[in-house]
């Protein structure tokens, strides 16, 4: 089945179609900037424009950066806070004409490692962080996801956020070099695997693709590696997450392909 995948982020908006049996795109991948003022209104037009230029008329499946309960947004830490309290699934839906569904970005990222990338057919406790804007995890116990976890705003022992002190903004706003970056970035994970005991660590987001800058320097029990998505993984989850709501909505015959 063909979706096409959205994800929302606090700095761009990338979206393509995805062919859900292979978790590959079926079209080009299309980034707009996030709207400095991201409100539901910007972000829906946005939202539009992509839809347009996909020439798209099916569903959409968004990954967005905040927790989502029952389709309604509960938090808003890169997104303005007006979005807290909207259900959003029913606004994108109205606002783009076509079935819109909405899970948080990192457990979009992690569904799509969880089914065809880094953490296919893992056992055990995968934990999946997203390093970009902000910090985000997603965390599988034998492929199932534990939803809506905020492990990226745990209170370090330094006492700070852990997104405010080791996401790739971070980084870029205090101007770190990469060592001083992976030293933070390490004392998060230590905080994780104390926390959490996790078989394996996926590591996505944008700063995936520089891995080499990085990973050798992380000091972890666990095994890391880096999401086989790379930062499309928001993109492909999300239609995947879509796929699994329209098969759940419609009758049988219409939710096998
Ligand atoms: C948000 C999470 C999100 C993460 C990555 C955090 O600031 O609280 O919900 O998954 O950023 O975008």
């Amino acid at each position: 089945m063909r979706i096409l995948g959205i994800d929302i982020g606090g700095t761009g908006i990338k979206s393509a179609i995805v062919e859900t049996a292979t978790g590959k795109l079926a079209g080009k991948r299309i980034r707009a900037e996030t709207p400095r003022r991201a409100t539901p209104e910007q972000v829906a037009r946005v939202l539009r424009e992509q839809i347009s230029a996909h020439e798209w008329d099916g569903p959409v499946g968004a990954g967005f950066p905040a927790v989502i309960r029952e389709d309604t947004v509960c938090t808003a830490a890169n997104i303005d806070a007006s979005f807290i309290g909207l259900p959003i699934a029913d606004y994108f839906s109205e606002q783009t004409g076509r079935p819109v569904f909405a899970i948080n970005d990192a457990d979009a990222a992690g569904l799509a490692e969880a089914r065809f990338g880094a953490a296919r057919d893992i056992p055990g406790v995968v934990l999946v962080i997203t390093i970009g804007t902000g910090l985000g995890t997603s965390l599988f116990i034998g492929g199932k996801l534990l939803p809506n976890t905020e492990l990226g705003h745990l209170l370090l022992d330094n006492g700070m956020d852990a997104e405010r002190y080791a996401s790739e903004s971070a980084r870029v706003r205090q101007k770190l070099s990469w060592k001083t970056w992976g030293k933070r970035f390490n004392r998060y994970l230590d905080a994780m695997e104390k926390l959490l005991w996790p078989d394996l660590i996926v590591l996505g987001g944008g700063i995936s693709k520089q891995r080499e800058k990085f990973v050798p320097a992380l000091k972890t029990r666990a095994s890391v590696v880096t999401a086989c998505y790379f930062n499309r993984a928001g993109i492909v989850g999300a239609a995947l997450y879509a796929e699994t709501r329209l098969a759940k909505a419609l009758p049988v015959p219409h939710a096998v392909e």
